[in-house]
């Protein structure tokens, strides 16, 4: 069996993965074109591939022998799983071991766009020697006590809503998927709808997959019934946010802040944003976390095994190839 992994990853998932099949790496840390995805693709039996690598119907359709895309994240938005299931391909994702990093890290962004940490620490840089302590210096909003709103109550949802509790928050939710009762009441959440939630929100933190449905959630429209005192967090993925009408909002201060982690073409960033002391800005690492990646890393080396020796992996996007596989 061949598979090809599209990026340099962890050396310990690499030599998992070459003691039961034959690996060939891209030894270079860069995204792959197109052509070359398909070039190397075309005769392996796996890939172990990252949420940068577009994994659509031309791909593959290039990759006859294909039996299993193991992509090195949660998110799935970057490979055709429509395609890949009438194909037969099995894509599978790295879920559960990076709920409570990402959660970590939306708190990072949403203190650090509330204190402004950011704006005080490149201050500081440029200032050095002749600064002074000021009342009115670097004000920034209070987090305790206030109200949170999620959007989205998965897994990582669920882990930002449980360190709420420690700031003596109003969590409130919107969520299109049915949630477990006892899950609403251990947590202390309430249910509100999209446009209320969006009203009375503090912070507002997005923790929802990219589908269509999904796809610029927040917009002139949403942005405009948020507080000029909101602050929004987005640890989930970039287009679910139109990110011209952010920077409109964060410009002309229909909302306070954001903290960002994702954007709507990655590795692009939108013309204005950069400028916007009032955003906190970094490259997608909400999960980079050395004991976080590792784990992914594994997930995925083991995935993409299972299926070439024929078990069932245990994180199966598309279980519909699986069970048709097994009738
Ligand atoms: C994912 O896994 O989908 C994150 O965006 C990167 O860890």
């Amino acid at each position: 069996m061949k598979v090809y992994v599209t990026r340099p990853v962890f050396d310990q998932a690499v030599e998992r993965l070459r003691r039961e099949v034959d690996v060939e790496l891209n030894g270079e840390d860069r995204i792959l074109s197109k052509k070359e995805l398909i070039e190397r693709l075309r005769d392996k039996d796996g890939a172990l591939t990252l949420l940068t690598d577009a994994i659509d119907l031309e791909v593959l359709e290039s990759a006859p022998k294909l039996k299993v895309v193991a992509n090195f994240a949660v998110g799935f938005n970057n490979v055709a799983i429509d395609s890949a299931t009438k194909m037969g391909v099995v894509v599978t994702n790295t879920p559960g071991v990076l709920t409570e990093t990402t959660a970590d890290f939306a708190w990072t962004l949403l203190m650090a766009a509330a204190r402004r940490v950011v704006e005080g620490d490149k201050f500081m840089r440029t200032n050095k020697s002749d600064w002074v302590w000021g009342p009115k210096m670097f004000l920034g909003y209070d987090v305790f006590g206030k109200t949170l709103g999620l959007i989205g109550l998965g897994r990582i949802g669920q882990a930002v809503a449980r360190r709420a509790a420690g700031f003596n928050m109003r969590v409130i939710f919107h969520d299109s998927e049915p949630i477990p009762e006892q899950v609403v009441k251990d947590l202390g959440v309430t249910r509100l709808p999209l446009e209320e939630l969006l009203r009375v929100s503090d912070f507002i933190s997005l923790h929802v997959p990219l589908f269509p449905e999904t796809h610029h959630l927040l917009n002139d429209r949403t942005f405009a019934l948020m507080k000029p005192t909101c602050i929004v967090v987005n640890t989930s993925r970039g287009p679910i946010v139109d990110e011209k009408a952010l920077v409109r909002a964060l410009r002309d201060k229909k909302i306070a802040g954001a903290g960002l982690d994702v954007f709507e073409r990655e590795p692009e960033i939108e013309a204005g944003l950069l400028e916007l002391e009032n955003a906190v800005i970094v490259p997608h690492i909400a999960s980079a976390s050395h004991e976080t990646r590792l784990k992914m890393c594994m997930m995925a080396a083991d995935n993409l095994l299972a299926v070439l020796k024929g078990n069932r992996p245990p994180n199966l996007v598309n279980p519909e190839v699986w069970d048709k596989r097994r009738q």
